[in-house]
């Protein structure tokens, strides 16, 4: 018996709910329409879902700027639709986790409200008020991760506060208490309803350096060293761990630790910390064998030594989809069929991003329909995320696609239809079947969900490793050359991301960007 919690084995299916089924027909995805597609996400054999934030927001970063933590924005439901949802995953065996976005508030937060109504309100020393330098410019030299200084000039009271993301998402100040004192509520009031735990939003960047020193250049070692990844989040996250194991079930705390340094993200995940955080150097990849084993190998180390396990993802709702990334178009398709082979055998926790299991690309969003705020403040200089964010298509309709009856907020891209879920699912060569096949293999495999990993030799320019207990084992294989490669292989084909692939006289014959799960 494998007694390790459920979600260090589990596969995540991450729900961008604005674009994944619209239930009341205004053209945004709501709970209504999660809740009519989870028989669909069943089928798909995913153990567990995170969705994006679905609380009361003025949609300044489309529901990261939070104004009510603890409430379901009119858009996407009640919260007892969201009762209703979490009820019906859970008897489908499905588990659920919320985003937690407390590095910053919306500036339609009433503590920001009453912060900015008086200097001397309590409200005021929950975000990060600071006088101009004595030239008027802004306290330090940070910079927001969407482009343009991380202050912005409250001209009434003639300070700036502190952004590092739109300026309609002002930083809280993580030194004053009542911040903390008021997100364990939150936390408790979502777990007491049954949420099986969080992702935390920009996990490593809630407490910044104490006297908010200058950065040192751009290409100093120390990448944006004082804004992020200061030691005394550590103490916070011990102390929600401690609220969330408190409640049965094993609920799971989830970091988006952005940091390019394994060793750092993994402290993260110390003992008594986060369980899990993202592993992001997969979502930077090209397509190529070193690179790949690098973004697995130096996380699968640095985790090892605080005793934790790993979090892959090759996309999600901020990246340009890894179809697109691997070159797009159907040599992009074939290349993200051998990368779910490759990402479903890593061991831990795998998430996929809603339309990845489609085999979706980027979707082309005119300029004039854009609405990330990365895409305003830097004048349209960066696109923004909006190409990964476009309703997925569930029918062939041409308006829309099936995911709602009316406009969806981002235009549907031509072609979608022969994407939809409905056609993939009546072919059974299809991406769509392909995931679903590869995560009853999964789930059926001990040496897959919990087995030991270990790299295997393989020909230059292709990955492999094995995955062992004592009862199974499992090699998985991937050729990202340009040419066949015929490697000696001892068992039998379970799974193969392309019918071209194929075992001969103890040869294993992999064609050009494709992968093969053998049973040995
Ligand atoms: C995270 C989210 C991203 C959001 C940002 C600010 O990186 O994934 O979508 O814009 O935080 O909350």
């Amino acid at each position: 018996m494998n007694e390790s919690p459920w979600w260090s084995r589990a596969v995540f299916y991450q729900i961008y709910i604005r674009s994944f089924a619209d239930g009341n027909g205004d053209g945004v995805g709501d709970f209504a329409g999660m809740r009519a597609r989870l028989d669909h996400l069943s089928w798909l054999g995913v153990d567990a879902i995170w969705i994006n934030p679905f609380y009361p927001s003025p949609g300044a970063d489309h529901g990261y700027d939070v104004a009510d933590y603890r409430g379901v924005d009119p858009m996407f439901g009640s919260l007892n639709d969201c009762d209703q949802f979490l009820a019906d995953a859970h008897s489908r065996g499905i588990k659920v986790i919320l985003d937690l976005v407390p590095n910053h508030t919306s500036s339609e937060h009433p503590w920001f409200r009453n912060a900015l109504s008086d200097r001397d309100h309590p409200d005021r020393d929950k975000y990060i008020f600071r006088d101009p330098r004595p030239d008027g410019s802004p306290p330090n030299n940070w910079e927001s991760s969407f482009g343009g200084p991380a202050w912005t000039l409250h001209k009434p009271s003639g300070q700036y506060y502190l952004n590092m993301f739109a300026s309609e998402q002002p930083d809280l100040n993580w030194r004053n208490p009542e911040v903390h004192d008021d997100f364990e509520k939150t936390l408790r009031f979502w777990l007491d309803r049954g949420a099986d735990g969080f992702r935390i939003d920009v996990a490593h960047a809630l407490y910044k350096d104490d006297v908010l020193r200058d950065n040192p250049p751009d290409d100093s070692p120390v990448y944006h060293g004082y804004m992020y990844d200061q030691p005394e989040v550590h103490d916070l996250y011990r102390n929600w761990r401690k609220i969330a194991d408190s409640y049965p079930g094993d609920r799971v705390l989830v970091g988006e630790v952005y940091l390019f340094d394994p060793e750092k993200s993994a402290a993260y995940v110390a003992p008594n910390e986060l369980n899990l955080a993202f592993n992001f150097l997969l979502v930077w990849v090209t397509w190529d064998a070193a690179a790949f084993k690098d973004a697995i190998a130096r996380p699968l180390e640095a985790l090892d030594k605080v005793g934790a396990s790993g979090a892959w993802i090759l996309s999600n709702h901020d990246v340009e989809r890894h179809v697109t990334r691997f070159g797009g178009g159907e040599a992009g398709l074939r290349r993200g069929r051998a990368a779910a082979l490759l990402l479903l055998s890593l061991p831990g926790t795998v998430f996929i991003y809603q339309g990845e299991e489609l085999g979706l690309d980027q979707a082309d969003v005119p300029d004039d329909q854009r609405q990330d705020p990365v895409f305003k403040r830097t004048g349209g200089i960066l696109k923004g995320r909006d190409g990964c964010r476009v309703p997925i298509p569930w029918d062939e309709h041409p308006h829309g696609y099936g995911f709602s009856i009316s406009e969806p907020w981002l235009p549907a891209p031509d072609g979608w239809g022969s994407k939809a879920v409905s056609v993939q699912m009546q072919d059974p060569g299809s991406i769509l079947n392909l995931y679903r096949t590869a995560l009853a293999a999964r789930r059926a495999s001990d040496a897959l969900t919990h087995g030991e990993f270990k790299w295997i030799d393989v020909p230059s320019g292709c990955l492999g490793f094995k995955r062992q207990t004592d009862g199974d084992k499992l090699i998985s294989i991937t050729n990202l050359t340009s040419e066949l490669q015929r490697i000696p292989a001892v068992g039998d084909l379970l799974l193969a991301s392309d019918t071209d692939v194929a075992v001969h006289d103890g040869k294993l014959e992999l064609p050009t960007d494709s992968s093969a799960w053998i049973r040995a």
